[in-house]
């Protein structure tokens, strides 16, 4: 099996021009405000706390670092977790909100360490205009060295007739519930076929 077995923050960075060294495979938590990106990058590594989560959107307003280790069978890989604020919600001024989701365009389009986008979106709204917005936007952006993987949160919350649906739509939807842990195990799994490849 392919579980993560080491998860330490490495550090915050205000902008871009603040950042670690790039080197290290990254995978880029996005999504909009509140979705659970904080959550599920606690819910992957097992660690409570490691990323700062809050009911309150807008609680992620720094560029995150964690250094990740996997494991599969004797070998280690290692990668590196990023942490993003979220798009579309900041109690802010205007021109600060834009400030900001400029810095986070910025960075995403420019860091090239990147090499898997984790686009998240909230189960039970799987079309809101701002996820197409985001989608279009890492499709325009992506190198072909970077891909794209789409997993769904609060999956506790649906119902199971909304799971039918969703999965009528997307017969390979990763759900997970950063919550009760359920999908977890798929989720670490494909973001590590995502990176290295399948195991041999
Ligand atoms: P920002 O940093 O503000 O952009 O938000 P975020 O995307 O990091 O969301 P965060 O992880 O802080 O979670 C937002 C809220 O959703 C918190 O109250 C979490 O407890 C809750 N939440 C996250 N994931 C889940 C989940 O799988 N199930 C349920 N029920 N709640 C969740
Ligand atoms: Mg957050």
């Amino acid at each position: 099996m392919i579980t993560i077995k080491d998860a330490v923050f490495l550090k915050s960075a205000p902008s871009m021009n603040e950042t670690v060294a790039e080197g290290v495979s990254e995978v880029a938590f996005i999504g909009r405000s509140n979705v659970g990106k904080s959550s599920i990058i606690n819910a992957l590594t097992k660690r409570k706390g490691l990323a700062k989560s809050s009911s309150t959107p807008g609680k992620t307003r720094l560029i995150n670092f964690f250094d990740i280790k996997f494991s599969y069978l004797e070998n280690e890989y290692v990668a590196r977790f990023v942490d993003l604020p979220g798009f579309g919600y900041a109690k802010v001024s205007k021109s600060l909100k834009y400030e900001w989701q400029k810095n986070l365009t910025e960075f995403i389009k420019k860091r090239s360490s990147i090499r898997l986008f984790v686009h998240l979106i909230d189960a039970r709204h799987p079309k809101l205009e701002i996820d197409r917005d985001v989608n279009d936007f890492l499709h325009s952006i992506r190198r072909d060295d970077q891909q794209i993987l789409n997993i769904f949160t609060k999956a506790d919350k649906l119902k199971q007739k909304d799971v039918s649906a969703l999965k009528k739509i997307y017969p390979n939807a990763l759900l997970v519930s950063s919550s009760s842990g359920k999908g977890v195990e798929k989720a670490t799994e494909a973001i590590f076929k995502s990176l290295f490849g399948e195991p041999n």
